[in-house]
């Protein structure tokens, strides 16, 4: 299963919402769970220290005649059942690659989740775009927030469901977006200080804030 998170606007939760998908997911039975790392801020979050290796870039540059066992060797462990493939230095600018990379992820026998980050019409956005494209539940993450909404509309691609990262206070919720976007909102993530404050110690992976953990559950 291939699972997309991304926004059309940046700044809006992706990271913390994939992240915590991916960590849920992996607590759950089963097949084991990988994070692919697009746009960069996954090793943070999670509070991974040490080298990380040459992530997606070093693989797509590797080109065609990389191992078959080269995306499980890049890997690197983040939690119980969870590895991320980081997102490496270099451009994601290959796209034929990138698109080998997402038949590869589909095909695999773990479940992936993407962090895909801001996905927009410029060329930077391109492997965002396929890895969303390519994904059996691509997540739009946004705020309540009328030029977040504008933003979604003028996307490149249409997600399967949303996620909702809401404020208190705002006039706009989970109908609006379902109305304005017609896609179901999978879950909706309250803004909550507690969360930034994991994030912004690295403790998402060891210690996810309960309400956090509770409003994706259910998605997950
Ligand atoms: N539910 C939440 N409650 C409180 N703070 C949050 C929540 N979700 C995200 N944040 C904070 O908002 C900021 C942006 O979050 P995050 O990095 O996940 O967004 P993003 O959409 O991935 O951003 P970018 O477009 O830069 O990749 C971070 O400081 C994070 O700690
Ligand atoms: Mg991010």
């Amino acid at each position: 299963v291939l699972i997309t998170c991304w926004s059309a606007k940046g700044g809006v939760g992706t990271t913390v919402v994939a992240s915590t998908l991916a960590l849920l997911l992996a607590r759950q039975p089963g097949d084991s769970v990988l994070l692919v790392d697009l746009a960069g801020d996954v090793p943070a979050a999670l509070g991974l220290s040490g080298a990380l290796g040459p992530g997606v870039s070093g693989w797509l540059d590797a080109g065609p005649d990389v191992p078959a066992d080269a995306l499980a060797r890049l890997a690197v462990p983040a939690a119980e059942g969870l590895e991320v493939l980081p997102r490496g230095d270099g451009p994601l600018d290959d796209l034929e690659r990138v698109e080998v990379l997402a038949a590869l992820l589909v095909q695999g026998s773990a479940t992936v989740v993407v962090d895909a980050g801001l996905v927009g019409r410029s060329a930077e956005s391109g492997a965002a775009r396929i890895l969303a494209g390519a994904a059996d539940h691509s997540l739009l993450v946004l705020r309540p927030c009328f030029l977040g909404f504008q933003r979604a509309m003028a996307a490149p691609l249409r997600p399967s469901a949303a996620v909702l990262v809401s404020e208190p206070g705002r006039s706009l919720g989970v109908h609006d977006v379902e109305a304005t976007l017609n896609v179901p909102v999978r879950a909706e993530v309250m803004v909550d200080p507690s969360i930034a404050r994991a994030v912004d110690a690295g403790l998402l992976s060891s210690r996810l804030p309960r309400p956090l953990a509770r409003s994706l559950a259910a998605a997950a």
